[in-house]
């Protein structure tokens, strides 16, 4: 990977100087989803497919961008000096957040740079390209400009740039899972303080399987945002009789004898959901711990069922998907990953399955909605950060 995108580089940018090169992974969430923005737990892990940066500094203030996923593109020239999001920016925009939050959070960006980028995350699939793309660029600002900030800041000032520049009111999953992965590991987070603990994920004789529904987000952004605000309804509205902060402190008794205060009854789905889904979270981490795969497979089967009825965030093609592999020999659990409104399912299946389960799924899937799905048996890999030679 490093040749080939050192012959693209000195083809659009010329040779000499000191190149650097950097990796940030997708992610998947096995359990835990939209409750990172509610003030509960998440699940994700670090994939070993992910964003591949090489960059050198320029004695100007001048910003060049290239993809090698976008061939036929143009090189995208900017300045540091014109840090604004613009529509027509397209996915340099992400880059461009992650400067501009450097300089608003007391970290200087005094050098343009030439970048070129390759990811091999399927580009919308909801395994956070984006976010990969923010915590690549976080890694090289600190590697290239020397700033004292850890890998929880770049996590946090991808986040930043997110929300302020792109206009995607985020949670903290996708950046701090994918500036603080660890390989064989998913991350354990607790999203109210950012505590968090790795948990070995030893699946023996099972695979970790992602499944791509190909339906891109779409109208996927402004939906993420409404959700978020019938969450913080609820919150505000049972704040008026129970001392909370966050729906995430609350277990699932405390909510029951709680909701009738919340007034719009879509509000009080949103709600369940999110409280229902924190405490599962907490109770799968603890099977797995018990070596109870079983059960894990199960809190992910009730995970789709919950973000399917009362947080309305699959669709017909992720639960096409979700509903196939529920009927499939040698899957232990199944559910949609991510945001949602299209994008992927993760499933945990048995090896010995694993040929039939991408056979079966993937001829239902293309009879129902017309097209096809893709697979992916991953591994967990590493954290973002300088790849050595
Ligand atoms: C997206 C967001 C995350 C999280 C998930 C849903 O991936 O970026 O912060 O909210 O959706 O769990």
């Amino acid at each position: 990977m490093r040749q080939k995108m050192l012959n693209k580089f000195e083809e659009l940018y010329g040779d000499g100087g000191d190149i650097r090169f950097y990796f940030a992974p997708g992610r998947v969430n096995l359990i835990g989803e939209h409750t990172d923005y509610n003030g509960g737990h998440v699940f994700p892990c670090a994939l070993t497919l992910g964003t591949y940066a090489m960059v050198r500094k320029r004695d100007d203030r001048t910003l060049r961008f290239f993809s090698m996923n976008f061939e036929h593109r143009e090189v995208v020239e900017s300045s540091l000096d014109d840090l604004h999001f613009y529509k027509s920016a397209g996915w340099t925009n992400y880059p461009k957040g992650v400067l501009w939050a450097f300089n608003q959070k007391g970290h200087p960006i005094d050098a343009g740079l030439d970048i070129l980028l390759f990811g091999n995350i399927p580009n919308g699939s909801g395994l956070s390209s984006s976010a990969s793309v923010e915590v690549v660029v976080g890694v090289m600002l600190k590697d290239m400009f020397g700033f004292d900030v850890t890998m929880i800041d770049i996590a946090l000032l991808g986040q930043y740039a997110e929300n302020n520049f792109n206009g995607v009111n985020c949670g903290i999953m996708d950046q701090f899972s994918i500036a603080m992965g660890k390989a064989n590991h998913a991350i354990f987070l607790d999203t109210s303080d950012l505590s968090y603990k790795y948990a070995p994920i030893a699946l023996d004789d099972k695979k970790i399987v992602i499944t791509s529904s190909n339906k891109r987000r779409g109208l996927g952004d402004s939906k993420y945002n409404e959700r978020r605000n019938e969450c913080e309804t609820a919150l505000k509205e049972l704040q008026t009789v129970l001392n909370i902060s966050s729906l995430g402190e609350l277990t699932e008794e405390s909510f029951e004898s709680a909701k009738e205060v919340i007034k719009s009854p879509v509000c009080v789905r949103r709600a369940r959901h999110a409280v229902y889904e924190n405490q599962r979270t907490i109770k799968a981490v603890k099977a797995l711990e018990e070596n109870n795969i079983r059960l894990f497979g199960e809190l992910m089967n009730e995970s789709h069922r919950s973000l399917k009825e009362d947080y309305e965030v699959t669709g017909v093609e992720l639960d096409t998907l979700v509903e196939s592999a529920w009927n499939t020999e040698g899957v232990i659990g199944s559910r949609m990953t991510g945001a949602g409104f299209g994008g992927c399912t993760v499933s945990i299946v048995e090896e010995s399955a694993v040929d039939h389960f991408i056979e079966k799924v993937g001829k239902e899937y293309r009879e129902a909605i017309g097209y096809n799905a893709d697979f992916y048996v991953v591994d967990i890999g590493e954290g973002a950060g300088v790849v050595s030679d």
